[in-house]
C-alpha cells in the first residue's frame, strides 16, 4: 500500500487516476466518459457521463454479494427505550417498498424532497428510498422553527414533505406536523404531498387530500427498483448556514460522492466492511447525512442511528453502553459532546463500567477540538482521539490524521494534515493572494479542482456559488476558515473570517440572528457574535441598541428578543444572552467592531483601533458585560 505522502503528491499530481481507482469500489452501470471535466473553471464535474445508483451501492449490492444477514443499521434510542437491528437484506427491503410509495404518489427523478425526520430508522429509509428512485432529498434538522423551513422550501420547490409526527428532547416532546403547517402556510411554494409517520408519543392530525400516513402508503406499495441517474445528478441538497443569513442549498451529487465516501472509511477512518462504525450526529447535518448514513453503507459497515444525547439519556455512561453493546469500532462526534461528558463525569468512573475493547478509535470534528477536551478523552478512553477539519460543502474531511495509512504523530489543536484531493493554502488576502510563511496565519482556501464528494454548486444558484466560494481568490475555493500550517506541515484550524458560529457543533450564521433581533419593533440597532462557551464551545450573544423613547422594562424587551430567534431560526441557535446597551462601538466609517466586543467577553486582550469612533463606548460595553458575569471564568 502507498504512503500517505505517496498517495496526497499523487491525488494532487495526477487526480484522475488516483480517483478513477478509487472509483473501482463503486458499482457502476455506465461507465464515466471523463473522469473530471474542468472545461468550464470553478465548475468541475466528476466521472461524466457515468451512471450508477448511490442506494444500490448502498444495499442491494451487499445483499447480491453475500451481506444480506449482516446488520446493516442499529437504531439504539435510549430516549424511547427502543434498540431495533435491520440486516442489509431487511433494510433493502423497506426501502424498495418506500421507494414504491413515493413512486406511487407520482414522484420521480428529480423532484425534490423534503425530509423532517427524528433520528429515527425512517429518516434513513426516506433518504435512501429518495436515491433509490433518482428523487433528491433536503433534509432539514428537527431544531429549525417554521419559519427556517419556509425558506428551505420556497428554495428547494418540493414535491413532499416526509415528517415524523414528533421528535422527542429530553425535556419535551416536539410536535413536527404544527410547524410543518405553519411551514406550508409561510412558504410560497405548496408541495403537493406529505407523508406522516405516526409515532405513539404524539400523533399527528392529518390534512385529508395533502396528508398521507407512511404505514397505509407503505402496506400498500410494491417494492420498487433502482433507477441509473448520472453521476453528476443531484443526491441531495443540505442548507447550511451561510454569510448573509439566508442558507446556502450545498449540491451533492451521486458519483463522486459515493466515490469519495467509500474511499474515506477505508483511508481516513480505517474501517472495514463488516466493521460497526458510529457517527453520534444527526441526519440533518452534513456528518449525519455522509457517516451516519452513505458512507458506513457504502462500505458495507454496520451503522448506529443513536436518538439520545451524550448525557441525561440515562446519564453520562451511554456513549459507552452503546459502543459495548453493539461493538462500536470507531465513533465520530462532536468535542462539545465530550465536554459534556466531562463535565458530568470527570473521573470518567463511568468508562471504566463497560467494556470498550472493540473501540478503536474517537473522531472529532464539527468545531474545533480544545487540547483540554482531547487530552482528557485520551487519558480516558486510552484510544486514539483524531480531530479532523469538514465543512458541509466539502461533505467529508479536508484535514484529517488518515489513519487507513497509519497515525501521524498527533499535535493537540492540530487536524494534522490535508486530505488527499485537498490542494491547501493559506493565502494572504490582503498580500495579492500570496501564499503565507509557514507558522503565519491567513486565509485557509483549497486549489481548484475539489475532489469528488465536494459541491459542484449551489442549488440553481450558480452564481450564489462563485461569489460565495470562488470569486474572492481567482482558482481557489474559499473555505472561510482562517488558520496556519506549522513547519512540519501540520494544519490548524483558528477562526471564521465570516459571521458563522459553531454552537454545540451546530453551524449558525450571527448575521441571521442580527436580522431576526432588527425585526423587533424597540430595535435601532444590534449586533450578535459568538462568545467561548465552557459546554458549547461559542454560543451567540446580542447587544441591542433602543429606538429612543423606548421605555418598557429592558428585562421585557430581553425575552421578547430571545423568545424571537427561538421562534425565527429554532431552539437550536440556543440564543440566550441579549444584552441592552446605550451605543455600540464602531468605526468613523460607521463599521461595528464585534471582534473588540467579543475579545472583551472572551476577557482576551483587545486594541481598540485608531479609527474608533468614541473609545468611552468599550466601557460602556465592559460594564453591561462585567454586570451579566462576562468574562466568564473558564
Ligand atoms: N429537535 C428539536 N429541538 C432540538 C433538537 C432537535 N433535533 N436538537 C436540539 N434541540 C433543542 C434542544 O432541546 C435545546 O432546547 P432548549 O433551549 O429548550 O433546551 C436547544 O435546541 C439547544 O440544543 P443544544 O445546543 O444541542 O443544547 P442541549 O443543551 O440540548 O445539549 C449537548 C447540549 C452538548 C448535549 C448537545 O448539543 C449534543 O449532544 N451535542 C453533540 C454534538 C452534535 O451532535 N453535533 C452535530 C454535528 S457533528
Ligand atoms: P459545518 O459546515 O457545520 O460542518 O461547519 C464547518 C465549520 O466548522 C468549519 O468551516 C470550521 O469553522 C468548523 N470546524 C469543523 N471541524 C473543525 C475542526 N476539526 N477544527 C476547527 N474547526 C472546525
Amino acid at each position: 500500500m502507498a504512503s500517505y505522502e505517496e498517495d496526497y503528491k499523487e491525488s494532487l499530481q495526477n487526480p484522475e487516476t488516483f480517483w478513477a481507482n478509487a472509483a473501482k469500489e463503486i458499482s457502476w452501470s455506465k461507465p464515466w466518459d471523463r473522469v473530471l471535466n474542468s472545461d468550464n473553471p470553478p465548475f468541475y464535474r466528476w466521472f461524466e457521463g457515468a451512471e450508477m445508483n448511490t442506494c444500490y451501492n448502498c444495499l442491494d449490492r451487499h445483499v447480491e454479494d453475500g451481506r444480506g444477514d449482516q446488520d446493516a443499521l442499529i437504531y439504539d434510542s435510549p430516549i424511547t427505550g427502543q434498540i431495533k437491528k435491520y440486516t442489509y437484506r431487511e433494510l433493502t427491503d423497506v426501502v424498495a417498498r418506500f421507494a414504491g410509495a413515493l413512486t406511487g404518489l407520482g414522484i420521480k427523478k428529480g423532484d425534490r424532497v423534503l425530509v423532517y425526520m427524528p433520528m429515527i430508522p425512517e429518516a434513513l429509509v426516506a433518504m435512501l428510498a429518495c436515491a433509490r428512485i433518482g428523487a433528491i432529498h433536503s433534509v432539514v434538522f428537527g431544531g429549525f422553527a417554521p419559519q427556517e423551513l419556509a425558506t428551505r422550501i420556497d428554495d428547494a420547490k418540493p414535491v413532499a414533505i416526509i415528517a415524523a409526527s414528533c421528535g422527542i428532547e429530553p425535556n419535551r416532546t416536539i410536535a413536527y406536523k404544527p410547524l410543518i403547517d405553519a411551514a406550508i402556510d409561510m412558504s410560497n411554494h405548496k408541495p403537493a404531498n406529505s407523508i406522516i409517520l405516526q409515532r405513539p408519543e404524539c400523533e399527528a392530525e392529518m390534512k385529508a387530500g395533502r396528508d398521507h400516513d407512511w404505514r397505509e402508503l407503505e402496506a400498500g406499495a410494491e417494492p420498487e427498483p433502482c433507477v441509473p441517474v448520472a453521476a453528476t445528478d443531484p443526491l441531495y441538497i443540505l442548507y447550511t448556514s451561510g454569510t448573509t443569513g439566508v442558507p446556502k442549498g450545498v449540491v451533492r451529487d451521486n458519483g463522486g460522492h459515493a466515490v469519495a465516501l467509500r474511499w474515506s472509511m477505508k483511508y481516513v477512518y480505517n474501517i472495514n466492511p463488516g466493521d460497526v462504525f458510529w457517527a453520534a450526529s444527526d441526519v440533518g447535518w452534513v456528518v449525519g447525512h455522509s457517516y451516519i448514513v452513505y458512507a458506513p453503507l457504502l462500505h458495507g459497515c454496520t451503522t448506529i442511528l443513536f436518538e439520545g444525547k451524550p448525557i441525561g439519556t440515562p446519564d453520562a455512561g451511554t456513549f459507552w453502553r452503546v459502543i459495548q453493546d453493539h461493538k462500536v469500532k470507531a465513533l465520530f462526534t462532536a468535542p462539545t459532546a465530550f465536554r459534556a461528558i466531562r463535565q458530568q463525569d470527570p473521573e470518567g468512573k463511568f468508562i471504566s463500567k463497560y467494556d470498550l475493547s472493540n473501540f478503536d478509535t474517537l473522531f472529532l470534528a464539527g468545531e474545533r477540538a480544545d487540547p483540554d477536551t482531547i487530552s482528557w478523552a485520551q487519558e480516558q478512553l486510552k484510544v486514539p482521539v483524531i480531530d479532523h477539519w469538514w465543512q458541509t460543502e466539502t461533505g467529508w474531511a479536508i484535514g484529517a490524521n488518515c489513519m487507513g495509512y497509519g497515525m501521524k504523530p498527533v499535535k493537540l489543536g492540530s487536524p494534522t494534515f490535508p486530505v488527499p484531493g485537498y490542494d491547501i493554502r493559506i493565502i494572504n488576502e490582503e498580500g495579492g493572494f500570496a501564499e503565507m510563511k509557514r507558522g503565519d496565519i491567513g486565509v485557509i482556501a483549497v486549489k481548484l479542482p475539489l475532489p469528488p464528494g465536494s459541491l459542484p454548486t449551489l442549488w440553481q444558484n450558480d452564481d450564489g456559488y462563485v461569489k460565495a466560494y470562488m470569486a474572492d481568490i481567482p482558482g481557489y475555493y474559499k473555505t472561510g476558515d482562517a488558520g496556519y500550517i506549522d513547519e512540519d506541515g501540520y494544519l490548524f484550524i483558528m477562526a471564521r473570517t465570516d459571521d458563522i458560529i459553531n454552537v454545540a457543533g451546530h453551524r449558525l450564521s450571527t448575521g441571521g440572528m442580527e436580522e431576526v433581533l432588527s425585526g423587533h419593533r424597540d430595535v435601532a440597532e444590534c449586533a450578535v457574535m459568538g462568545v467561548q462557551d465552557s459546554l458549547k464551545g461559542q454560543v451567540p450573544m446580542g447587544f441591542v441598541v433602543l429606538n429612543a423613547g423606548v421605555n418598557r422594562p429592558e428585562e421585557d424587551i430581553q425575552k421578547e428578543l430571545v423568545a424571537l430567534v427561538r421562534e425565527k431560526i429554532g431552539p437550536v441557535a440556543a440564543f440566550k444572552l441579549a444584552l441592552v446597551v446605550k451605543r455600540l462601538p464602531k468605526t468613523r466609517s460607521g463599521k461595528i467592531l464585534r471582534g473588540v466586543m467579543r475579545k472583551i467577553a472572551d476577557g482576551e486582550e483587545y486594541k481598540a483601533p485608531a479609527t474608533i469612533d468614541d473609545p468611552e463606548v468599550l466601557t460602556e460595553i465592559t460594564e453591561v458585560l462585567t454586570k451579566v458575569g462576562y468574562p466568564a471564568e473558564r
